[in-house]
Order: structure tokens, then sequence, then C-alpha cells
């Protein structure tokens, strides 16, 4: 492989369940992988759950596929907001982090704003950035150094619901609502984003019988139980908070970060403008976006608007395989 090629990405993410299959899934894809692609970086936010949780389970998914290399971020903001933790578990992991070793804290606290400004300073227009949580630290790296984001690759962003219903408001979705200030700013700041929002997510309910086929070459081990027990738990607050109109299963929204980073030909989507309300009585932290059907003067962002689920589904289980689960 020449490594001058290699495709450098980094996450920022709040695991979080559904973050926690993004992040397996690229890791796997790092670790096991002959794509030409390197995670040169993880950094968390407060969201889900407290900063000091999703440090911690993005760290846990580094030592779960043995990845302890790459350097992982905290967010050190002191905040207080609605977090999604009957969703996700107190833990963010659905309360299973009993289930694996305990975590490994480094040395060294890296900064989740320092780590991404250096990382698009080090790797400017070829580095890719998933983002799976609020949008803070992105926010953050902007007004820290004005224009840096417009010099990454792109930023592709689970958030927003376009011409469906939101999960927080009637028009709010999760991502957006959670920091609606730094949302705001990253649309107006930067043109290379593309939007995964609940209008694709929500297309697939995923179930089970998904898990269990996605992992099936995984024996029996604590690794492929907590995935099982992972699924059944959020499975069990998606309906209980009827997060998936009574389908049995839970919506893995932040993978698809990933599912359009690795293999996007399974997505289609168009182009718009897209801008977050920050103020409205009725409509704040909505993701406005024209969709009018006319010529438009200006867009920041490619919007994903559908899928192939079984070419998704394939895609996740083949590289899955690449994990030996065993131990
Ligand atoms: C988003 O909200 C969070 O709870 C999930 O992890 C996902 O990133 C979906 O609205
Ligand atoms: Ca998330």
């Amino acid at each position: 492989m020449d490594h001058n090629k290699t495709l450098p990405v980094l996450i920022d993410c709040d695991p979080g369940a559904d973050d926690v299959f993004a992040l397996l899934w690229i890791l796997i894809n790092h670790k096991f992988s002959h794509l030409p692609m390197k995670l040169v970086g993880i950094t968390t936010a407060w969201g889900n759950v407290a900063a000091d949780k999703t440090y911690a389970n993005a760290l846990r998914m580094c030592q779960f596929v043995g990845a302890t290399d790459i350097p992982v971020g905290k967010d050190h903001r002191q905040i207080e907001s609605q977090d999604a933790s009957h969703i996700h578990g107190e833990d963010g992991i659905g309360n299973l982090s009993s289930m694996l070793p305990e975590v490994q804290l480094p040395a060294e606290e890296k900064d989740s704003v320092e780590m991404i400004v250096e990382a698009i300073k080090q790797y400017g227009n070829e580095l890719v950035i998933l983002v799976t949580g609020p949008m803070t630290n992105i926010a953050l790296a902007e007004e820290r150094e004005p224009g840096i984001l417009s010099q990454c690759k792109k930023i592709i962003a689970m958030g927003g619901a376009v011409q469906v219903n939101g999960n927080i408001t009637p028009v709010a979705e999760f991502n957006i609502a959670y920091d609606a200030e730094s949302a705001a700013k990253v649309f107006n700041a930067t043109k290379n984003i593309v939007l995964i929002p609940l209008d694709l997510t929500t297309q697939m309910v995923f179930t089970d019988e998904d898990m269990e086929n996605s992992f099936k070459n995984i024996n029996h081990s604590t690794k492929q139980e907590f995935m099982r027990e992972l699924t059944k738990f959020t499975t069990k607050t998606n309906m209980m908070f009827r997060e998936t109109a009574y389908d049995k299963g839970f919506y893995v929204h932040d993978a698809h970060t990933v599912g359009m980073l690795l293999y996007p030909h399974i997505y289609k989507g168009s182009f718009y403008d897209v801008h977050v309300e920050t103020k409205g009585e009725l409509t704040k932290w909505e993701t406005v976006v024209d969709v009018r059907n006319h010529a438009r003067t200006e867009v920041n962002s490619f919007i994903a608007t559908e899928f192939n689920k079984n070419l998704f589904l394939e895609a996740i289980t083949e590289d899955f395989k690449q994990f030996d689960f065993g131990e």
C-alpha cells in the first residue's frame, strides 16, 4: 500500500450505543482491512452522556479491537445539557461497561478541540472528519482557528431532520438540539459537509436478527455477548420511548457516517444549503433546508437521503468478519 495515498480520518463522537457501532466499524477497518484509510484520532464530546463517560467508552472500544495506539481526546468544558442516558444507559453503553475489561486511561489526557485543530493542520485537505455527536468540538476548533474547517476534505456528520420529525422536538434532532449554536456555526463556516439526517437513518431498524447475521462469524465470547446485549438494551429503550414507531430494533444512526465514508455508492442524495435555527419559539434547533425545486445559488452540504439497506448490512457484515472476537 502506498501510505502517501492513505486517507486520514478522525471521528468526533459521544458513545453512545450507535456511536459504538460506528467506532467499531471504523476501528476494525483501520486495523484489519486493506482499504487505504487510517484512523488518526478519536475525539469525544459531551452528548449522550457526560464527557468522562464518552471518553472512557471511546478508550474501551480501542481496547475492544486492540487499537490502543489511536489517540483519544476528551471534551474538557464543563457543561450541563439534556443527555440521552434514557436511551443509551447511564454509562452510555447499555449499562454494560462491567462486561468489558477495566478501562486503561492514558497517562496524558488529550484535548478534543486541540486534536481536531492539529489533525487539520497536519493532514489539510486530505482529512475526513466524521461527527456522530453534538458539533461542539468542531465549532470550537473553528473558533480557535477561523477558517480551519474549510481546509479539511469533508465533514461527514449525523444530525438534523429535514423532511421528517425530529427526535427531540417535532423539528429538532438530538445532535443538533444538544448544542444548536455550535451546529449553526459549523454550517456557516464551511461548505464541505455531508449530512446524514434522521430522514435517512430512520429508514432502517437494526434488529436482533440483523445483529446475529452481521456478527455471525463471531463465536461465543464476551465481546460477542457485549454486542448482543447492547443490541438488546438499545432495542428495549428505543421501544420504550417509541423511537422506532413500534418496529422492533433500533436505529444505527451513527454507523451511516462510516458507511458513507467507506461505501459511498450505497448512498444517494443532493446538494442543499443547511442552516440551524437557534432562536425560534416553536422551531428552535431545526435544520432549515430549502428543498424547493429551483436553481440554487448557495449550497454548503450534500444531504444523504436514501441508501441500499441490503448493501449496508452486507458491508457491515463483511467488515466485521475481519475481526476475531474470540477471547
Ligand atoms: C443521534 O443522537 C444520539 O442519541 C445518537 O447517538 C445519534 O448520534 C441520533 O439523533
Ligand atoms: Ca451519537
